[in-house]
C-alpha cells in the first residue's frame, strides 16, 4: 500500500498546499484533496500514512450530514462522478479522499471547544488558572474534564507556527461582537452534539476546532462550516476506557508517530524524517478504528 504524499491535477489551477490538503481552484469553487500526509510536532512527515486522507474525508462527511441540522457546511459534491468534466481524468486519484467545496470567505479564526483540559489549554490553566483568559475552578488536572465545555479561539499560525490562543475579546475585534458571539454558540452546540455522539462509541472529544467562511460571492450569506469537521486531525480523540487525568492522555491516532520521533531523537526541525513501515501500519490502524468507531461503518468508501 502507498501514500499518496501529493496529488497532482494539472486541468485546473493548484491554490497550494496546506499540511494535508491541496487546494485547487475549479471554477468559482474549490476541490479540497486531503492527501496521506501526515504532521507531527508542527512538521509535515517525509512519509504519509497510506489511506489517511480518504479516512479524513469520510470522517468529516459524517459530521456534515450528521451536524447539517446546527449549520449549513461548505460541501457541494465529494462524488467523483457528479464533478465537473475537466477533473473526470483525475477520477481515480480523487475518489473518496476529495470535496468540491464552496469557496468561503473564511474567518481569521481558529473556533476551539474545550470539554476537557490539555494542550495549550492546560498549559494556560497551570500558569494561571484561566484558558484564553476564562477562570476556571482550582484543582484541575490534566487531561480533567471541565465543569462545561468552552470556547477558546485562536488565530490561525502561518506555516510550522504554533496557533496563538486569544480571549473573546480579542476575536471580537478581528471579526466582530455579531459574528463572534455567533461563532462561539455554533462551536458550542456543534461540539455538544458531537461529543455526545463520540462519548456513545466509546470516544472522548476532548477538544476540538472549527473554521468557519461565508461564501464569497453573498456576503450577508449565512455562516458555512468549512473545512475538516471533527477529525483526529482537528481534534483531541481520546479512548474512554483510558482515559486519567494527571498526565497527558495517549493521542488516540499519533501516539506511535510521536513516541518514534522522540525515540530516535529528532530535534524538531526541518527536514522531518519518514516514518517505519510498521509505525505507519499501526498508525493508520488507529485512523481506521476512529473512523469505524464514529461513522459506524466498516469500510471506506
Ligand atoms: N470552503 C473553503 N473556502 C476557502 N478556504 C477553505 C475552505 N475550506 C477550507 N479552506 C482552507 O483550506 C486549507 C485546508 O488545508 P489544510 O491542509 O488543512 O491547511 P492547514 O495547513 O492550514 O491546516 C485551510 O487553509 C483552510 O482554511
Ligand atoms: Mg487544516
Amino acid at each position: 500500500m502507498k501514500a499518496l504524499q501529493e496529488s497532482n491535477v494539472t486541468s485546473v489551477p493548484l491554490i497550494g498546499r496546506g499540511k494535508v490538503r491541496d487546494l485547487y481552484a475549479v471554477g468559482s469553487d474549490l476541490l479540497l484533496v486531503a492527501t496521506d500526509r501526515i504532521s507531527a510536532f508542527d512538521h509535515v512527515l517525509g512519509t504519509g500514512i497510506p489511506d489517511k486522507g480518504r479516512i479524513l474525508t469520510q470522517i468529516s462527511l459524517f459530521w456534515f450530514e450528521f451536524l447539517a441540522d446546527i449549520v449549513p457546511n461548505h460541501l457541494l459534491s465529494a462524488n467523483v462522478d457528479s464533478y465537473p468534466a475537466v477533473l473526470r481524468p483525475f477520477s481515480e486519484q480523487l475518489a473518496g479522499r476529495s470535496m468540491l467545496v464552496r469557496k468561503a470567505q473564511m474567518f481569521p479564526v481558529e473556533c476551539v471547544a474545550r470539554g476537557y483540559l490539555a494542550g495549550s489549554g492546560w498549559k494556560e490553566y497551570r500558569e494561571r488558572g484561566t484558558v484564553c483568559g476564562i477562570p476556571l475552578p482550582e484543582g484541575l488536572l490534566d487531561g480533567s474534564r471541565l465543569p462545561e465545555p468552552i470556547f477558546t479561539p485562536a488565530t490561525k499560525s502561518q506555516n510550522g507556527e504554533h496557533d496563538e490562543n486569544i480571549s473573546f475579546e480579542q476575536m471580537e475585534k478581528l471579526v466582530g461582537a455579531a459574528d463572534a458571539a455567533e461563532l462561539r454558540r455554533l462551536t458550542l452546540a456543534l461540539y455538544g452534539k458531537a461529543a455526545a455522539h463520540a462519548e456513545s462509541k466509546g470516544l472522548i472529544l476532548a477538544d476540538t476546532k472549527f473554521e468557519f467562511g461565508r461564501a464569497v460571492a453573498q456576503p450577508h450569506a449565512p455562516i458555512l462550516l468549512a473545512d475538516e469537521a471533527l477529525t483526529p486531525d482537528s481534534s483531541r480523540f481520546w479512548s474512554r476506557a483510558e482515559w486519567k487525568p494527571g498526565g497527558a492522555q495517549p493521542s488516540f491516532d499519533k501516539q506511535f508517530v510521536r513516541d518514534y520521533l522522540e525515540a530516535i531523537g529528532w530535534n524538531k526541525q526541518a527536514p522531518a524524517p519518514g516514518l517505519p513501515e510498521d509505525v505507519a501500519e499501526r498508525t493508520r490502524a488507529k485512523y481506521l478504528e476512529a473512523f469505524r468507531a464514529l461513522t459506524g461503518r466498516e469500510r471506506l468508501g
